[in-house]
This record gives structure tokens, sequence and C-alpha cells, in this order.
């Protein structure tokens, strides 16, 4: 679209701008508690809520603080929670067994929060870092991240999550083949009502760091994912991702990590036109607020700001670990 604009001092647009009740009239774009999907850290043990330094506010919590804390997600009107497990290193083997163990923390938080707060969606993360010695998403033999057997353990991965109650399968481990792969076998084992958001363009980041240590893959990880997660210089292959994961059967699709890669929201929902989510990563997070700890910046109207940002680009909504704080200062 090509502005019209009239020439001065017939156009002076400071008018539009003027007052507050101006300003919401002609306001574009807005945030609200729907457009909301909250990261949390499950871990092993009750009562725990144990605070992870890189990222100040977020906590690991054990399975009963998960309830907790999506119940009162619920009451806040925040429709999905999305989990992380934090794995005990004794667990990590080279076969990533505990990922489809129906007893794994995930899954445990799963049946736990579907009995609890019914009305929240929950959201999975699929890929075997947690699980995997070596830190990888994928397995490593002789020092290659290996596709097509990856998949058939994200397969076992999903069908696990589903079973538990899982409404919204989230791979995030990038290999090929993985969406049709998953979409199948939740089809055949009857779990046609559970949705794929796929990590469609997932970017290989330095803004992952603290969630590195949040799940403590920090340590685990040899090497970096280049090989399977895309080279920050790239936009096209992100559109060919996108059209691959929704032909395979991806119910909505996802760019990470977000603010960087405003390009890439924008391009996805102006050419395909399907619900389409950031993820502000952890990194991002860390940013703004030791930021705003050192007094360097107003941590809540650059939290609101750079949400806003998401939903200016096209995005439906974004992976935000400022969730609640967010809802809170909607709801007022
Ligand atoms: C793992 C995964 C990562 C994130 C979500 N799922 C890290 C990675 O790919 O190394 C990052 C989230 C964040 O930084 O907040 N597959």
């Amino acid at each position: 679209m090509t502005p019209t604009v009239a020439a001065f001092p017939a156009a002076r647009l400071r008018r539009t701008r003027s007052t507050p009740a101006i300003r919401d009239l002609v306001r574009e774009n807005t945030l609200s508690v729907g457009d909301l999907i909250w990261p949390v850290f499950v871990r092993d043990g009750t009562g725990i809520e144990e605070p992870i330094p890189s990222m100040p506010g977020v906590m690991r919590r054990s399975v009963d603080k998960i309830v907790e804390a999506a119940v009162e997600a619920q009451t806040l009107g925040i429709p999905a929670i999305c989990l992380f497990p934090y794995t005990d290193a004794s667990l990590k083997t080279e076969d990533c067994a505990e990922a489809w163990n129906p007893d794994n923390l995930t899954n445990r938080a799963i049946r736990a929060i579907k009995s609890a707060a019914p009305d929240i969606a929950v959201m999975t993360d699929v890929a075997l870092d947690p699980y995997n010695i070596n830190g990888h998403d994928g397995y490593v033999v002789n020092g290659e991240i290996i596709n097509d057997a990856t998949v058939e353990a994200l397969v076992k991965m999903t069908l696990a999550q589903a079973e538990a109650g899982a409404d919204i399968i989230g791979p995030s481990d990038m290999m090929d083949g993985r969406i049709a792969a998953m979409r199948s076998a939740l089809e055949n084992a009857g779990h046609s009502n559970v949705m794929i958001l796929s990590y469609s363009a997932k970017y290989a980041s330095g803004y992952y760091g603290p969630f590195r240590d949040a799940v403590g893959a920090s340590g685990a990880l040899t090497g970096d994912k280049k090989t399977y997660q895309m080279d920050p210089a790239n936009g096209d292959e992100a559109m060919r991702l996108v059209q691959r994961d929704l032909n395979e059967g991806a119910d909505m699709v996802m760019i990470k990590p977000g603010i960087a890669y405003l390009d890439i929201c924008h391009r996805v929902k102006t050419n395909f036109g399907v619900p389409t989510y950031a993820y502000q990563v952890s990194g991002e997070y860390a940013m703004i607020q030791a930021a705003a700890q050192n007094g360097w910046i107003d941590g809540e109207q650059v939290m609101l700001e750079s949400l806003m940002a998401f939903k200016r680009a096209g995005c439906d909504g974004v992976l935000t670990y400022f969730a609640p704080k967010v809802a809170r200062l909607l709801k007022g």
C-alpha cells in the first residue's frame, strides 16, 4: 500500500497523536492476554521453586508448583502453557529413552495440569536435547547429527506426550520430515485433535544461552547446532521451511528467536496467512531483565513494547517468559 498524505499544513500527523483518547482511537494493534503462551521449566521434587540465575524472575518448579502456576495462568486467561523439563544428568543417555518414558517429568506435569487446570492448553517441546548425553536435539553418530533415526525417536516422544494429554506438540528439533511423521503417527493413534505448532524457522542463535542453563544442557552440549538450526543470514530459506511444514500438516508455525527476526515473522504472516507465533527466547528476556535491574531501561515499558512489536509484525501470539507479568498488568 502506498500511503497518501496531504502536504503540510493540511496534514499535521501529530493531530492523531495529541491525546490519550485519540491515540486509543487510532491504535492499529493491540496486545491481549489471549496472545500469550507461557514457557515454564519443570524439575523433580515437591514444593520447589528454584530461581534460574541467568533468567531473573523465572523458576524451575516441581510438578506440584507447576500445577499451581498453571491454575494461576488459567485464572489470568493465558491460553497456553509450554513445558520444558530440567532432566537429571543421570537420566541422560545416548538413546534418549527418557524422552518417551510415559512417566518422565514432562508427561507427569501434563497429566497433573490437565486434571487441575483443564481449560489451559498444554504445549510441549519435542527435541532430544534434555535427554541426550551430548546435549544435541538429535542422535549423534560419528560426530554427525543423524536425521531419520532422530525422527523415529521424536515420533515416540510425541505419542507419549499426546497420550499424557498434551494439546499442542511443539517440535523444536529442526529435523527434516518430522512434521509428516508426527502427524501421521498422531492420526493413527487416534489423536487427531492434537495440534502441531512447528518451530519451523528456528535459528542457530546465541540468544538461547540462558535456556540451556535452565534445562541443564549447557554443560552437556558439544559443538554447535548449525547443521540443523538455521543460519541467521537467511530469510528465503525460512519461507521454504514454513511452506514445507504446512504441507506436512503443521497447524501453526513459529519463528525463533523473536525480536531479531521480526522481518521473518512479517514475511511468514504475509505470505502464508496462517497462525504465526514468535518465541521471545531466554536471551531476549535476560537482556531486558538485566538492563532493567541495572536501572538502564524501564523494564515494564520495554517488555510491553517488545511484545507489541510482535503483534505489529503480524504474529498471532508470542511465547514469552513475561506471560504472567504481562497478563497481570493487562488485567490491571
Ligand atoms: C531445545 C530448545 C531450545 C529452546 C527451546 N527448545 C534451545 C536450543 O535449541 O538449544 C530455546 C528457548 C529459549 O532460549 O528460551 N530444542
